[in-house]
């Protein structure tokens, strides 16, 4: 019995040149910058009876829109033509039925590297790959590249169109969030060390949004700790208002809580754009007892009730990642929330949540 259907017929194992047990090595960071604005019709299904699935019956019912989307790449699946494809499917529907016991394949749509998405069990229905998240997202996995090579530009550009055509049928909140993404990369750089990293982002400098100098206590680095914080007032989502924002924070922090500077190191705009506080070197002043040795990083906004969007979201665990790549953040750091080490809302139910799920997160 699988987790949401039955398996029917005989157990037998497969010889198949390359486990699948062994695929789930990572998983894409899609960056959906044009997300919403229209224009990208349906995207080209490769539906089940075109690849000759056998029938689904799986039967747990997603209620959508979801808010997660999940992806996974599949190794050991090559294949650059429609038919070709569809033969690794079938073999990989068999195999999820017979050997693992599932209702049939674990993902609601599979990307091949022939920048075809074939259909797996679709929009309607719960997948079976990534346990607590299944009845919330949908999963896509990436197949049919060599092993070891990142998905082709033809299947990173179906993946979008999908995930657009998502949002603008109500498959997926457009506010959705990839959960898992940052765990993986993490557990992807100690086994594949060839895989390009992520580049910092690009910081807007105290001088770029005209910050008053000050002069205040140096940073212990390597930081220990990173520290989430909503700011709790109003957000942006557009660099100009962003960097108004920041300014306002830091005359009040000043001005009114007699702080040395701003209090965070970096704040995080739903611009997508990463604003410099106090900076890398320079003690914040956000948590009692952890302003020397712990970067405490705000998203500008109350995020209470709902989360910040996916664009600020990434941009908080780049420069968290970078930091990390720059020495100025331990490799073994903890990540925690604001309301865990001090007594505040900060950094916001929803938000929290979120951070919850991110690597080195420690209660
Ligand atoms: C998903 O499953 C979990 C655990 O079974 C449950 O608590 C949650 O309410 C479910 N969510 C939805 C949207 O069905
Ligand atoms: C920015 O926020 C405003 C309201 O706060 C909203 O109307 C607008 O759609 C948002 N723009 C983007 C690009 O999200």
């Amino acid at each position: 019995m699988g987790p949401t259907g039955t398996s029917e017929g005989p157990r037998f194992t497969l010889s198949l040149s390359v486990s699948w047990d062994h695929k789930r090595m990572l998983r894409w960071l899609l960056v959906f910058s044009t997300l919403g604005l229209g224009a990208c019709g349906a995207p080209t299904i490769v539906s089940r009876k075109e690849w000759s699935a056998r029938s689904l019956t799986c039967r747990a019912q997603l209620t959508l829109p979801v808010a997660f989307v999940i992806t996974d790449q599949l190794m050991g699946m090559e294949c650059q033509e429609q038919n070709v494809c569809s033969q690794r499917l079938r073999g990989l529907q068999s195999h999820s039925v017979y050997t693992k016991g599932w209702c049939d394949v674990a993902y609601n749509f599979l990307v091949g590297d022939d920048g075809r998405v074939y259909e797996g069990v679709g929009w309607n229905v719960q997948g079976v790959h990534t346990p607590g998240y299944n009845n919330v997202s949908l999963g896509l996995a990436f197949f049919g590249n060599k092993l070891g090579s990142s998905p082709s530009l033809a299947a990173l550009s179906a993946a979008e169109g999908l995930i657009s055509y998502a949002i603008q049928r109500g498959y997926l909140s457009p506010r959705y969030i990839q959960p898992l993404l940052l765990k993986e990369e993490i557990c992807l750089a100690t086994q594949q060390p060839v895989m390009p990293r992520k580049a910092c982002p690009n910081i807007i400098t105290r001088s770029a949004w005209e910050a008053r100098e000050t002069h205040c206590p140096k940073m212990n680095l390597p930081a220990k700790y990173v520290i989430i914080i909503h700011t709790s007032g109003t957000t942006c989502n557009v660099s100009m208002d962003c960097q108004i924002r920041v300014q306002d924070i830091q005359s009040f922090h000043m001005d009114t809580r007699n702080f040395c500077d701003i209090g965070y190191h970096f704040l995080v705009g739903q611009d997508g754009g990463v604003y410099e506080g106090v900076g890398w070197h320079i003690q914040g002043s956000h948590t009692y007892g952890y302003n020397d040795i712990a970067l405490g990083i705000a998203f500008i906004g109350n995020f209470v009730e709902k989360p910040p969007n996916a664009a600020a979201l990434e941009a908080a665990q780049n420069l968290i990642q970078c930091a990390v790549v720059k020495g100025y953040l331990s490799p073994n750091y903890l990540l925690v929330g604001h309301s865990d080490v001090t007594n505040t809302l900060s950094p916001g139910k929803a938000l929290y949540n979120i951070i919850k799920t991110w690597p080195h997160f420690k209660h």
